[in-house]
């Protein structure tokens, strides 16, 4: 492939991503992750998260330039993720990233964590970022929003985000009243499918009728503001409260069905606000982006919706969906060939970029 041979440097919150891109070809993508120093705590901790960037950032950057059969003399330039995200955190990656470029005397470019999770599509022969405007529906443990991204380098607006918890945060905390182990996601989805149940059959998803954060018609009457926000505190709440009054009534509740009910309410109220986005707008084009995209039920979902309301839906491939330094890679590789100056020296961490 032709094009500028970019590295980029992903370090908003538990990855250490570095990935290579020469222009729209991508190289390599390593990714090492500080999950397993966090299972114990229940979620990420910043200053574990900061200190496994600091050790794990060298080998990662060997690992993919390996990958990649290049050398770091051949780097036209570096990307780096400059936030949203954990303000030590992105500190790692922008001082490692702006010193390597200094060292090597190219230029660096520090980008939105958000605006890359969207970006990572052109990396894809069929993706159409650069000719037509796409809606994007970003779930991870960290963050949860709709964006409109009417071209990839300029023109980016937040629609809407959560209010309160992350979808995968969702996941993370109920799995843990639920006795379920760390990360959340897939323990509950394999909850709901029966793994967990002595007779293995799957939960119902119209067991529990869980609530729909921000869903009811006040919420979505466009001058409210929360059109298309995300609440998901209540959620967690009302499975905490549906199983203590199981315990009271000496009522017997599936794990399954309780696991299947809080599954479909999240993926129930992501996949209706995106589909209302691209309606709303009149863009018939929806990305998926997070970690929460590995979902099954999410993506099931996601796409009967979307082919009902003729929206073209993409999904990335997971390793793409998941934070990751290629995605970083592919929007700097994309700022390169648009000519776009490089950022000045001095930039710093920014934890809340909208
Ligand atoms: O993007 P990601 O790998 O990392 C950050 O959040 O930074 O996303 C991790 C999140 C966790 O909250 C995890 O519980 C959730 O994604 N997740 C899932 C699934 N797999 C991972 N949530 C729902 N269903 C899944 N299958
Ligand atoms: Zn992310």
């Amino acid at each position: 492939g032709a094009g500028p041979l970019i590295l980029g440097v992903e370090t908003s919150c538990d990855e250490t991503g570095v990935g290579i891109v020469r222009g729209r070809t991508l190289l390599a993508n390593a990714v090492a992750s500080s999950m397993d120093e966090h299972v114990r705590y229940g979620g990420v901790v910043p200053e574990v998260a900061s200190r496994a960037h600091l050790e794990a950032f060298a080998p990662t950057v060997q690992r993919a330039l390996g990958e990649a059969g290049v050398s770091l003399r051949d780097l036209d330039g570096i990307a780096v993720t400059a936030g949203p995200g954990l303000s030590g955190a992105l500190m790692v990656g922008v001082a490692a990233a702006k010193s390597l470029a200094q060292g090597l005397n190219v230029p660096v470019y520090g980008v939105n964590h958000l605006v890359a999770h969207v970006a990572v599509d052109l990396l894809d022969e069929a993706c159409t970022l650069d000719a037509e405007p796409t809606v994007a529906l970003l779930v991870s443990g960290g963050h949860t929003e709709i964006l409109v991204l009417r071209d990839v380098a300029q023109d980016v607006e937040l629609l809407g985000a959560t209010i309160d918890d992350a979808a995968g945060e969702a996941f993370d905390k109920t799995a843990r009243l639920l006795g379920l182990p760390y990360p959340g996601g897939p323990s509950i989805s394999a909850a709901a499918m029966g793994t967990y149940s002595d007779d293995g059959q799957p939960g119902r998803r119209d067991a529990l009728r869980f609530p729909r954060g921000l869903s009811r018609a006040d919420d979505l009457r466009p001058e409210r503001g929360h059109r298309y926000n995300f609440s998901f505190s209540g959620l967690k709440t009302a499975v905490a409260r549906r199983l203590e009054q199981a315990e009271r009534d000496g009522e017997e509740l599936r794990l399954a069905d309780v696991a299947a009910s809080f599954e479909e309410a999240v993926v129930d109220v992501l996949t209706a606000k995106a589909v209302l986005a691209c309606r709303d707008l009149g863009i018939p084009r929806l990305l998926l982006g997070g970690g929460v995209a590995a979902n099954r039920r999410l993506r099931e979902l996601l796409a009967e919706r979307c082919e009902e309301a003729g929206i073209a839906l993409r999904v990335p491939p997971l390793p793409l969906c998941t934070d990751n330094g290629a995605m970083i890679a592919a929007l700097g590789a994309e700022l390169v060939r648009r000519g776009q100056s490089p950022s000045a020296q001095d930039f710093g961490a920014i934890s809340s970029l909208d």
